[in-house]
């Protein structure tokens, strides 16, 4: 029986955590399997009463844990951080969670703000690398708060850290090609027996170390996968593409930095922050994942019940393809089709009235 980890967090986390438990214990019911809950108490509350951050006893009961689920952690009353990365960052690192996987999906019934573009053009999967690059904290100050002072950060790229990255990207399209072909490859290209398309955002002709790395190892990576089509953006014909022309993406690979940015923007083709669902992947499975909304925790509406717990229930379901349960996860998905479908209840960001728990519910209703 999985043990499941939750760490609620601050503000909307909590709020957001409760629908997607709920909707968890409803498909185990229906589906007929069984967990074990542990939840955490981390987050900007506890640092304020005590003074601790992560201890690292509880770094070791979670990493007993086979799954994580979290809402979000920061807090208005703690610097900026200090609790993002403590928590987060500290947790992504120590259990290798190396892959952060973050689908970005217009679903039937959402609005985008792109004209013209549909759930038919916007269906892609971000993988951003997640343990490396500039969060890995190397750097300093020399001469700090003087008019002479030098800060330094430190981009960390390394051969092995890029090639597993690339690699579970070209995996992921290779699976996806296999379930759908990817649309936006050409009758020619079909014909050749291609399935899918990863593309590498960089910015090889600035950052020329350590993005010289990154091209050869997916150029390299590439040849494993004759039925992949690979493909090159900087981050910035990147950002302009995906607004002008999203159905130009499948798989794309990128780095940290550029993931963390460009996700944000995936987020609002998909309808926005209450939609964007993430995984933080350790595929070699040494440590638990975990997943959690892209969202933080929206401190201008934390309290008001009225936070969208749709990104929490959908990393709810990736969380479930993780322990093998695809089933689950299928209806978990399936309910939330239907839910947005209908156009109603929808949470003040989508345009609606509906407080978080009615959303949470009707999800729940629409399980088939
Ligand atoms: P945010 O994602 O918390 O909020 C950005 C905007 O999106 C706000 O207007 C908020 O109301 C809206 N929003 C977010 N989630 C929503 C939801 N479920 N339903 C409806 N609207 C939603 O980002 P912000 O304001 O930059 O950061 C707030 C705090 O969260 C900071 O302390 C930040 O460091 C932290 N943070 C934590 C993350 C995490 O735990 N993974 C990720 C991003 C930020
Ligand atoms: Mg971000």
């Amino acid at each position: 029986m999985p043990t499941i980890g939750v760490i609620g967090g601050d503000g909307v986390g909590p709020e957001v955590v409760r629908e997607g438990l709920a909707v968890l214990a409803d498909v185990a019911e229906r589906e007929g399997f069984r967990y074990d809950l542990v939840p955490f108490d981390l987050g900007g509350e506890r640092y304020l009463k005590t003074g601790e951050v992560l201890p690292d006893k509880v770094v070791d009961d979670l990493r007993r844990c086979d799954a994580l689920f979290l809402g979000a952690v920061g807090h208005p009353g703690v610097a900026p951080g200090i609790l993002e990365k403590g928590i987060l960052l500290r947790l992504r690192f120590e259990f290798h969670q190396y892959v952060n996987l973050r689908p970005v999906r217009l679903y039937p019934g959402v609005e985008t703000p792109i004209k013209g573009k549909g759930p038919e053009e916007i269906d892609m999967v971000v993988v951003r690398e997640n343990n490396e690059d500039l969060y890995v904290g190397a750097g300093g100050f020399t001469r700090k708060g003087t008019a002479e002072e030098v800060a330094i950060q430190t981009s960390i790229n390394t051969r092995a850290g890029v090639e597993r990255c690339l690699r579970y990207a070209f995996d992921l399209a290779r699976s996806r090609g296999r379930e759908r072909p990817y649309r936006g490859l050409s009758e020619e290209e079909r014909g050749r027996g291609l399935v899918g398309q990863v593309t590498l955002v960089a910015k090889t002709n600035v950052l020329t170390f350590a993005h010289d790395l990154w091209m050869r190892a997916f150029t390299e990576t590439a040849r494993d996968y004759p039925e992949i089509k690979s493909d090159y953006q900087h981050v910035d014909a990147c950002c302009m593409r995906m607004v002008v022309s999203p159905e130009r993406f499948d798989v794309i690979a990128t780095t940290n930095m550029f993931g963390d940015i460009i996700t944000d923007l995936g987020a609002v083709l998909q309808g926005g922050m209450g939609l964007a669902a993430s995984g933080n992947l350790n595929p070699a499975r040494t440590a638990p994942s975990m997943f959690e909304p892209v969202h933080g925790s929206a401190p201008d509406i934390a309290g008001k019940g009225i936070a969208n717990p749709i990104a929490a229930i959908l990393s709810v379901a990736m969380l479930l393809d993780h322990l093998e349960l695809p089933r689950a996860s299928e209806r978990i998905r399936r309910a939330v089709a239907r839910v947005l479908a209908a156009g109603a209840p929808k949470t003040p960001d989508l345009g609606g009235r509906a407080n978080t728990a009615d959303v949470g519910q009707a999800v729940r209703n629409a399980f088939e």
